[in-house]
C-alpha cells in the first residue's frame, strides 16, 4: 500500500523542500518507489532543487482533470531513477480542497510508488489543508530555534485537528558548535514540541548547494546531511536505527 506523507512546518523557511527531495532520493536510493509531489502552488521549488525543471511541463492539476497521464507529468530525477517529481501549478484558481487527495487516492489505485511526500507550502492555509487532507502522516521539519518549535507545535495541532494520527519531527540545520556550547538544548527543545523525533540533519552547505544546482544531495553520500537524510528514510521503513545524541544524525 503506498504511503502518503506530507512535510509541514508551521513557519516558512525550515527546510520542508531540501527534507522532501533529501528523504524522496533516499527512499529511492533504498530500493522504494517514491513520488514526491511539489504542493506548493504558485511557489513551486522542488522541481529546481532536484533539476528537473525543464522536464516538468505538466503539474498535478493537470494530472487530476485527467489531461495528461500520471506516467508523462511525474518527471524522474536523472541522478536517482527510482524518485520522480510531480510539479505544481503555478496559479491557486486550479486547485481545490481535495485536489491532491484525488491525485494520491488515483495514485494507490495505480500501485506505481511505494512513497508519496508532499511538499507542503509554509502555514496552515489553504494549501497546507489540501497537502494535510492527501496524506495519512505527516513529517513536521523545524529548526531547533525556540520561535520555530513553537510554529512546529502549532502546525502539529492543526494537522491532528485536519485528521493526522501519526506524525513525526526532524529537526533541521542542525549545528554542532552551537549544540556543543549547549545552545540549544536540544531535548529540552524537542521535548516542548511533544512530538517524537525520527532525526536530525545536520547543516551542511552542500544542501544549499546541491539545491541552488539542482542536484539531488545524495550524489554525495559522504555528506552528513545525506547520511542524516538515508538514516530517517530508513526509519521511515520502519528499520531499526538508533537515534543518536546530541543532534548526531
Ligand atoms: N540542512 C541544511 N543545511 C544547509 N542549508 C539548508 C538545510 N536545509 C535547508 N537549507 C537551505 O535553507 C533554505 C530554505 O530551504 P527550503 O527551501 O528547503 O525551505 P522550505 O521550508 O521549503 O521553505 P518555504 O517555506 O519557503 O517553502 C534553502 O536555501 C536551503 O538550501
Ligand atoms: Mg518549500
Amino acid at each position: 500500500m503506498t504511503r502518503a506523507i506530507v512535510l509541514a512546518s508551521g513557519k516558512g523557511g525550515t527546510g520542508k523542500t531540501s527534507v522532501t527531495a533529501g528523504v524522496g532520493c533516499a527512499l529511492a536510493k533504498l530500493g522504494y518507489r517514491c513520488l514526491m509531489i511539489d504542493a506548493d502552488t504558485g511557489m513551486q521549488s522542488l522541481d529546481m532543487a532536484l533539476g528537473v525543471c525543464a522536464d516538468a511541463a505538466f503539474n498535478f492539476a493537470d494530472v487530476v482533470r485527467g489531461d495528461i497521464p500520471l506516467t508523462d507529468a511525474a518527471v524522474p530525477v536523472e541522478t536517482c531513477p527510482a524518485a520522480f517529481v510531480l510539479a505544481a501549478p503555478m496559479d491557486m484558481a486550479c486547485v481545490q480542497e481535495h485536489t491532491l487527495r484525488i491525485l494520491v487516492h488515483n495514485v494507490r489505485e495505480m500501485d506505481l510508488y511505494d512513497y508519496i511526500l508532499i511538499d507542503a507550502p509554509a502555514g496552515i492555509g489553504k494549501g497546507f489543508q489540501m497537502a494535510t487532507y492527501a496524506a495519512d502522516s505527516a513529517l513536521i521539519v523545524a529548526t531547533a530555534d525556540p520561535i520555530c518549535l513553537r510554529s512546529a507545535e502549532k502546525c502539529g495541532q492543526e494537522l491532528a485537528s485536519l485528521g493526522i494520527k501519526q506524525m513525526r519531527l526532524i529537526v533541521n540545520r542542525v549545528r554542532m558548535d552551537l549544540i556543543r556550547r549547549g545552545f540549544p538544548n536540544l531535548d529540552d527543545a524537542i521535548d516542548s514540541v511533544g512530538i517524537t523525533l525520527i532525526g536530525y540533519v545536520p547543516e551542511d552547505k552542500a544542501v544549499m548547494y546541491c539545491g541552488a544546482s539542482g542536484t539531488s544531495v545524495l550524489t554525495r553520500p559522504r555528506r552528513r546531511a545525506s547520511r542524516a537524510f538515508l538514516n530517517i528514510a530508513k526509519r521511515i521503513t520502519g528499520q531499526n536505527v538508533p537515534l543518536m545524541k546530541h543532534g548526531r544524525s
